[in-house]
C-alpha cells in the first residue's frame, strides 16, 4: 500500500496587504522587505472569517477534486496554530461542516511543519484495514495573533489555507518517504506566550501584548538554513534518491534566503522550487499545500514527477516527505 494524494485545494482571502500599505503603518520599507525575506504582499482575512472557513473552502475543492464524498472521509487533520478557539478542535467544526459524519477529527500543532506532520500521521492510519481515505487541512489566520506595530513579525506572515485527500494506491505513485522531528530546546524563539495554562488572558497580558507572536527571527534563521537541507537528505536517502532526482522541491515560505540557501546546498535549480512566498508572505502550515494546489492548477506538477517537501516551524518543528506525484 502507499498513500497517495488523490486531491488537492486551497483558499485565500480576497484582501492583498502590500509592503506599500506596512511602510504606513510601521518604521519599515517596501525594499527592506523584499530584500531581507522576498515577501511583496500577503492576504488578509476579513472579521468575520475563521480559520475554519478557509480550512473548509480548501477542503470541499480538494474533496471535488479528489472525487469522493465527504461522508467517506474516516480523518480530518487539520493542522493550525491559529485554530478557532481552543476547544472544540477546528477539525470538529470543518467535519460538520462538511458532513463527513464518518470522520475521526482532531487538530494537529506542529506550526509551520503541520502539513508536514499531518502527512506522516495520515500515512501511518493508512497502513490501517479501518482507514481509507483521510483529508489534511493545514490553515492558518495569522493576521489574528500578529501585533502591527512590530516590524520584526507582522511584515512576514498572511492567512490561507490548502488541503489534501489522501487515499490507498498500489502503484507508482504516492509517498515514498518521510522524516519528522523536533528540537525542544529552541520552543522559546518563536511562541505565543498567553492565552494558555503557563499565562492565563489577563487584563494585563493583553496590555503587554502577549497575544502576539514573538520571535526570535536570527535564531529561527538559523536553526531552518541548517535543518532544510539535513533533513532533505534523510528523507531522498531513506528512499534511496539523490537531489538530482528531484522533479519538484517544495520548501517553507518564510524567507526567500533561508529557500535559496536550501537551494545552492542542494544544487536544485530555480525551475524546479516552487515559490509562493512573494504573493502570500509565510501562512504556516498552508503555505505547502496552497503551492501544491496551484502547482498542479497551473499544469507545473505533473504525474510522475519526484517531489520533494520540507518545512520547519514553531517548536521547532522539521519535518520531509518524498512523493511520486499522481494517482493509480
Ligand atoms: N523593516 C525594517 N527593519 C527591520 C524590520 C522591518 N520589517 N524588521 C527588523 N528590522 C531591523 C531590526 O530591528 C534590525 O535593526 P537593528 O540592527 O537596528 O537592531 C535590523 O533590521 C536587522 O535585523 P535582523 O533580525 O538581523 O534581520 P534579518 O536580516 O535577520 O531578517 C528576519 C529578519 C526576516 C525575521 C529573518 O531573521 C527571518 O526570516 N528569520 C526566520 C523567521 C521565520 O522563519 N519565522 C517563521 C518560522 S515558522 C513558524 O512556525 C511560524
Amino acid at each position: 500500500m502507499r498513500a497517495q494524494i488523490i486531491g488537492v485545494g486551497h483558499a485565500l482571502p480576497e484582501r492583498r496587504l502590500t509592503n506599500q500599505e506596512l511602510e504606513q503603518m510601521v518604521d519599515t520599507s517596501d525594499q527592506w522587505i523584499v530584500e531581507r525575506s522576498g515577501i511583496r504582499e500577503r492576504r488578509i482575512a476579513d472579521p468575520p472569517t475563521k480559520c475554519s472557513d478557509l480550512a473548509y473552502q480548501a477542503a470541499a475543492m480538494a474533496l471535488q477534486r479528489a472525487g469522493i464524498a465527504a461522508r467517506q472521509l474516516d480523518l480530518i487533520i487539520v493542522a493550525t496554530a491559529t485554530p478557532d478557539m481552543s476547544f472544540p478542535s477546528t477539525a470538529c467544526i470543518v467535519q460538520d461542516r462538511l458532513g463527513a459524519s464518518n470522520a475521526a477529527a482532531f487538530d494537529l500543532e506542529a506550526g509551520c511543519t503541520g502539513f508536514i506532520y499531518g502527512l506522516d500521521v495520515a500515512h501511518k492510519y493508512l497502513l490501517s484495514e479501518d482507514y481509507n481515505y483521510i483529508l489534511i487541512i493545514g490553515a492558518e489566520v495569522l493576521s489574528r495573533i500578529l501585533n502591527y506595530e512590530d516590524r520584526n513579525t507582522c511584515v512576514l506572515f498572511g492567512d490561507g489555507a490548502g488541503a489534501a485527500v489522501l487515499g490507498k494506491g498500489h502503484d507508482g505513485y504516492g509517498l515514498l518517504s518521510s522524516v519528522i522531528g523536533a528540537d525542544g530546546s529552541g520552543a522559546r524563539f518563536l511562541t505565543l506566550p498567553a492565552g494558555g495554562t503557563a499565562m492565563p488572558a489577563s487584563l494585563e497580558t493583553v496590555q503587554n501584548g502577549l497575544h502576539f507572536v514573538q520571535m526570535n527571527g536570527n535564531e529561527v534563521f538559523r536553526f531552518a538554513s541548517r535543518i532544510l537541507p539535513e533533513i532533505s537528505s534523510k528523507v531522498l536517502q531513506k528512499a534511496g534518491y539523490t537531489y538530482s532526482d528531484i522533479d519538484i522541491f517544495v520548501p517553507h515560505q518564510a524567507n526567500i534566503r533561508i529557500i535559496k540557501t536550501a537551494m545552492k546546498r542542494m544544487n536544485i535549480p530555480a525551475e524546479k522550487t516552487l515559490i509562493n512566498l512573494d504573493k502570500y508572505g509565510n501562512i504556516s502550515a498552508a503555505c505547502i499545500p496552497v503551492a501544491l494546489s496551484q502547482a498542479e492548477e497551473e499544469g507545473r506538477l505533473k504525474a510522475g514527477d519526484l517531489a520533494l517537501l520540507v518545512a520547519f516551524g514553531a517548536g521547532l518543528t522539521y519535518g520531509g516527505v518524498l512523493l511520486r506525484w499522481g494517482r493509480d
